[in-house]
């Protein structure tokens, strides 16, 4: 039996570190309603010339320098992003290129907004586990400043830029134990960013809109479902869970989760205050804020698990 086995994580925030004081500046807002209804503390932002690829490349050198691999033994490179740098070629393949992989392995990304690195990690696990690869850079990536409308107070305090990056290797032991992804296109108005080009024009708003109180009931609920369904299709249990490591867009919603799930704060890896919602990055963002800081252990078994627009959602069981 093959699994995929974490062989080296990475992260990389831009250095522009935007506090909710700086904010309060900026739109109708304070420190104390950002911190109480989200836990956000910081953001950062990007430069205007550092691009989505920039933050996943020094995210993926990272991991590989923690998986002791060089670049061109990397046969599989997914990147996760709802803002690529360019409509076409993928982020993935601009990466490739920072990267100098020189092997011609295949490089894609996959759009499922902050579930994105679920289904980036699920999809690297199916080509190890069917023998397709052997060694996969699995790398979320987000510049969310650019796509949010920084003069609506309701979105632009919440989302920040950023990346992490996963090397999965091929290995007898476990590995990824399961995982699961779902999806219900009917709630895609909860969350969206409706504009696009065509004729030459920019046809709707180019900016993120959302039902936040709708989002975060969904996302409560759904959430619990998966975590619930990931543990008892694995015939694991919630008490050898080590740590919760989830999508970063709400205190308030992972603590939801990880009461449902009977887990106490001392086993969930917090980092929104740190970074704010970074979609896609903001899971491998806290895997790798969670090994660096110690509290991670190899052996241990991870519970990581997001939800975004689309709807889209998943979880994946690991053990590190
Ligand atoms: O990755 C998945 C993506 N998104 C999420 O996970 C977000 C899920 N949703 C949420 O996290 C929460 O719904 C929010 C944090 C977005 C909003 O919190 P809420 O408790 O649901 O607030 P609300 O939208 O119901 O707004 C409450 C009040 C409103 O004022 P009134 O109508 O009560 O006078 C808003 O206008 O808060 C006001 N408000 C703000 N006040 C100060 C909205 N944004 C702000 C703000 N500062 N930034």
């Amino acid at each position: 039996m093959q699994y995929a086995k974490i062989l080296g994580t990475g992260s990389h925030l831009p250095a522009n570190r935007v506090s909710n004081d700086d904010l309060a500046k900026k739109v109708d807002t304070s420190d104390e309603w950002i911190t109480t209804r989200t836990g956000i503390k910081f953001r950062h932002i990007a430069a205007d010339d550092e691009k989505t690829s920039d933050l996943g490349a020094a995210a993926a050198r990272r991991a590989l320098a923690a998986a002791n691999l060089s670049a061109d033994e990397i046969d599989l490179v997914i990147v996760a992003t709802a803002t690529p740098d360019m409509q076409f070629p993928s982020t993935a393949t601009i990466i490739q290129q920072k990267l100098g992989i020189t092997n011609g392995s295949p490089a894609f990304d996959v759009q499922a907004v902050c579930a994105g690195f679920m289904y980036a990690l699920t999809t690297a696990n199916a080509y190890i586990k069917s023998g397709m690869a052997k060694k996969a850079l699995v790398i979320g990536a987000e510049t969310f400043s650019r796509i949010v409308d920084w003069n609506d107070r309701a979105t632009c305090v919440l989302f920040g830029d950023g990346a992490g990056a996963v090397v999965l290797g091929a290995s007898d032991e476990p590995g990824i134990i399961h995982s699961k992804l779902q999806a219900d296109g009917n709630y895609l108005d909860l969350l969206k960013v409706p504009g696009q080009i065509a004729g030459g024009k920019i046809c709707g708003s180019p900016y993120v809109k959302m039902d936040g109180p709708g989002v975060f009931k969904f996302a409560v609920k759904m959430l619990a479902k998966v975590a619930d369904d990931v543990i008892r299709e694995a015939g694991f249990t919630t008490d050898k869970i080590d740590w919760l490591v989830p999508h970063q867009a709400n205190k308030r919603i992972i603590d939801s989760t990880a009461k449902h799930l009977h887990l106490p704060s001392e086993k969930v890896i917090l980092t929104v205050q740190d970074h704010g919602n970074t979609s896609a990055a903001s899971i491998p963002l806290a895997l790798d804020a969670g090994i660096q800081s110690g509290q991670i252990r190899r052996d241990q078994h991870l519970l990581l698990e997001g939800i975004g627009g689309g709807f889209a959602w998943g979880a994946v069981l690991v053990k590190y």
